[in-house]
């Protein structure tokens, strides 16, 4: 009993403290203690941080402390000597790499530091509406961010540029990811289509890595205005100012990347009911592929805790949902789709094509 007692004060401390680890995040990225040990090449010891940080000699101690919690997170790799009196080395682990690898192919510190950056201002206060939202009727505030902010978050990158630029190159660097696996899956998903619409396809970087990967495969991205303004045309890929609730441009397949989870499920059997009007018919590699979570598949070893989270993300910014198997059927079902293919991939990540 004393034992369970004494797990449930542990669980509650931790819920409680959980804050601390986008906060210890944010304090490594603003040091730049993950860089100065990836520039190093190689582990460093705390005295050889703490020097390289140029951080004052009171702070040392701190650093240490510091470097404790980031490894308890998994961020640092604690390496201790094997030599007695030796210090502990600091290494970076697998995670740490997603940011520091910043030309490489998978580079997730835009996504994460926006993230960081609209915490503090922007979603915090739309996480603490949460209870009252819960209590209220009111239809003019669909999301607890309605309720913090009187817009709702597409309005409000639409009015602030700054806001409208961290968040396209947040969903740049989350397209690292699906580049990879639109590479390897070896063009079986674009066979047979000719044109493909990427709708709310941002700044074009999905749409641009599957015109080049697959020339055959003629790419438009459909966004809202201030979010396309920006971008010209070119011989690769085609962008069209709108709004897809009113329009989809035809082509043989639309792709809708992280759109369906932002939106409630009437406004998703719309999208779809435009989406099967766009595109061309099953003979002619006619298809919808949506590439989001499904809820219940995640990879071998990989926790489903990120995915609630990210629902609760959702939750608080959209009227969307994250969505299991069960869900996605039905609403293709009430769209009017006849068939459907799930293909998972890494992480969170499916493939769905829907078929007419
Ligand atoms: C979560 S982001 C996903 C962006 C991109 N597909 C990706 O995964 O990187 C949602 C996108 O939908 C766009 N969007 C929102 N409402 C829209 C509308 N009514 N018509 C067209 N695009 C819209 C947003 O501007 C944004 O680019």
């Amino acid at each position: 009993m004393e034992s369970d007692q004494s797990q449930a004060i542990a669980e509650l401390w931790k819920m409680i403290f959980g804050f601390i680890k986008p906060i210890s995040l944010k304090c490594a990225l603003d040091l730049g203690i993950l860089d100065e040990i990836s520039n190093h090449g190689q582990p460093m010891t705390l005295s050889q941080l703490h020097s390289a940080l140029s951080l004052p000699h009171s702070k040392k101690s701190h650093l240490y402390r510091l470097m404790r919690i980031l490894s308890h997170f998994g961020l640092i790799h604690e390496q201790t000597c094997p030599s007695e009196g030796s210090e502990i080395m600091y290494d970076l682990t697998p995670t740490s790499l997603l940011l520091t690898n910043k030309e490489g192919p998978l580079n997730l510190l835009p996504f994460i530091l926006f993230q960081l950056d609209v915490l503090k201002d922007i979603m915090l206060k739309a996480y603490l509406c949460m209870g009252d939202w819960f209590k209220q009727e009111d239809k003019d505030k669909q999301t607890p961010f309605e309720m913090a902010h009187n817009c709702s978050f597409w309005a409000m990158t639409g009015q602030n540029s700054k806001l409208n630029e961290m968040f396209n190159n947040a969903m740049i660097s989350s397209c690292s990811i699906f580049t990879d696996v639109i590479i390897k899956s070896g063009g079986n998903i674009f066979m047979g289509i000719e044109s493909l619409v990427d709708v709310g396809g941002g700044p074009g970087t999905l749409a641009k890595s599957i015109a080049m990967h697959y020339p055959h495969v003629k790419c438009t991205v459909l966004d809202l205005p201030h979010v396309v303004q920006g971008f010209q045309n070119d011989d690769i890929v085609k962008f069209v100012s709108g709004d897809m609730f009113n329009f989809i441009p035809p082509a043989d397949a639309v792709l809708l990347k992280w759109i369906l989870h932002c939106w409630d499920d009437e406004d998703c059997i719309k999208i779809l009911k435009l989406c099967k009007e766009a595109i061309s018919s099953t003979e002619t590699g006619g298809k919808v592929i949506i590439m989001e979570a499904v809820v219940g598949y995640t990879s071998a070893n990989v926790s489903e805790e990120p995915l609630l989270l990210f629902d609760m993300v959702m939750l608080t910014s959209t009227t969307g949902v994250e969505r299991d198997e069960q869900d996605w059927k039905s609403l293709f079902n009430r769209a009017g789709f006849s068939s459907y293919n799930i293909v998972h991939t890494v992480g969170f990540m499916s493939i769905i094509e829907v078929y007419p």
